[in-house]
């Protein structure tokens, strides 16, 4: 039995074949579609973490993030639409760099996809809290943030969680229309806040612009900052743009739209990210709302803009369960698919025969997620669900360029441009942010991979659908 045992490419596409979707959706749709997973707390709460890392430097850490994302998109993009099944960088793994690989590349994303939905849990009850406060309603410290910060329990975050996976229980898919709606929400209050804060923008507070310079350095209070270790964590506001390549056999012009949807959103949202980084570090001096658990709310108050500010967290409010009801939906796929290919027990992919949702999986990751949201610190969830995403990420773009090699004459429907240039980009560029991260995330990464690995040889090498296949 080899470890890198792979998947056939020709038996994905053969498989999907004869049951391909009905192709309806264009570009503006692709658009929004990954607006809507993407902006999230990355925008909204990470970038007082990352001003607090980076200083007013934390702008050139959005770009870099940015410029990194945007190439392993357009892997990203080539992947999905060569294998358009779920399981998304696991499956392509599994299919390109062999069992092993693909166990570690799963293993990965099921921390990236919990661990997302906690941190955007925790950002959320942030800006509930303060909306609440805002229209008088004021909550107990106890209640409302983790011991770290001197309270007990998040309680909103745990709520938020439950009150998502319930939702998904039932059975709600994300509905265009509705998505639609909560990404011009979303947009229209980052938009209400630059047009407020941008007139305030006083060119003195970017001086000095790097304070704790480029790379990571650790810091005399022993933490590690620069513009490096700014955009390790800044890197969440930038991810959730799988879901476009998931909409691949949809789209009805795939080259043209999928290029346009995945740059374009990427493009968009960097452009979006950084004109609200410049406001905010123009309009106010970054240490005032580094530790704010609602910055964007914050520098409004601030500024003397009551209705402004409660225009930004309400909007985070209604438009936040997005990216938790996208990220809790794509870990229940996960495991789904690691289920169905025998590496993870078999009672993981069952669905309800009611619902047609895999009620208990759903269940038992909310349980996990909502714990940790209760208790555990936004920067710290941030930064591990990070790692995670950062090793999928060079999985795919590693596929892509593989493959070109392999299988040079496969129809590709999306082709990577300068695909030697984007895919060593992706790698080098995850790689270095990989290292940018807190020593300490990079360590619990390597502890969760080590028990991932006892896993798999423990239970999922041997329990593979594709061994025994293989030695049937
Ligand atoms: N990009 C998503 C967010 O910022 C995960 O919330």
């Amino acid at each position: 039995m080899s470890l890198f045992r792979r998947k056939s490419l020709d038996r994905v596409t053969e498989h999907e074949e004869g049951r391909r979707l009905v192709p309806t959706l264009g570009w503006p749709h692709l658009v929004a579609l990954g607006i809507g997973a993407i902006v999230g707390t990355g925008i909204y709460t990470l970038i007082g973490v990352g001003a607090n890392l980076a200083g007013p430097a934390v702008l050139l850490s959005f770009l870099v993030a940015g410029i990194v994302c945007a190439c392993a998109a357009l892997a990203y993009a080539e992947m999905a639409t060569m294998m358009p099944a779920a399981g998304s960088a696991y499956t392509y793994s599994y299919i390109v760099l062999g069992e092993v690989l693909a166990w570690i590349v799963g293993w990965s994303l099921i921390l990236e996809y919990s661990l997302v939905v906690s941190a955007v849990a925790v950002g959320w009850s942030g800006y509930a809290v303060g909306f609440l406060q805002g229209v008088g309603i004021d909550l107990p410290t106890a209640l409302t943030v983790g011991p770290h910060a001197g309270g007990a329990l998040n309680l909103p975050a745990v709520l938020i969680v439950f009150a998502v996976a319930g939702l998904l229980i039932a059975g709600t898919r994300e509905s265009a229309t509705l998505n639609a709606a909560l990404v011009v929400v979303k947009i229209l209050a980052l938009g209400v806040f630059v047009a407020i804060a941008l007139p305030h923008f006083d060119a003195t507070r970017l001086d000095p612009f790097m304070p704790f310079g480029f790379a990571k350095t650790m810091g005399a209070d022993g933490v590690e900052r620069g513009v490096m270790a700014a955009a390790a964590i800044i890197f969440f506001a930038f991810y959730g743009f799988d879901a476009i390549s998931t909409a691949a056999e949809e789209t009805k012009n795939p080259a043209r739209d999928l290029s346009i949807g995945i740059v374009g959103s990427m493009i968009g949202c960097t452009v979006i990210y950084m004109l609200v980084a410049l406001a905010a570090v123009g309009a106010m001096n970054y240490t005032v709302f580094a530790q704010s658990p609602e910055p964007l709310a914050l520098i409004m108050r601030e500024l003397g803009q009551g209705t402004a500010a409660k225009i930004v967290a309400g909007a985070a409010v209604v438009a936040l369960p997005t990216v938790l009801l996208a990220f809790l939906y794509g870990q229940s796929r996960v495991f789904f698919v690691m289920s169905r290919d025998g590496l993870l027990p078999r009672g993981l992919s069952t669905v309800s025969p009611r619902t047609g949702t895999p009620i208990r999986t759903t269940l038992f990751t909310a349980v996990f997620v909502a714990a940790l949201a209760g208790v555990a610190r936004l920067d710290e969830i941030a930064a591990l669900a990070n790692a995670g995403t950062l090793a999928a990420f060079v999985a795919v773009a590693a596929c892509m360029l593989i493959l070109r090699r392999r299988e040079p004459n496969r129809a590709r429907i999306f082709r990577t441009p300068m695909a030697w240039l984007v895919g060593p980009v992706a790698i080098g560029g995850c790689l270095y942010l990989f290292v940018s991260l807190p020593v300490r995330t990079q360590l619990w990464f390597a502890l969760w991979n080590v028990i991932g690995l006892l896993a798999y040889f423990a239970y999922a090498r041997r329990n593979s659908v594709l061994a025994k296949a293989q030695d049937a």
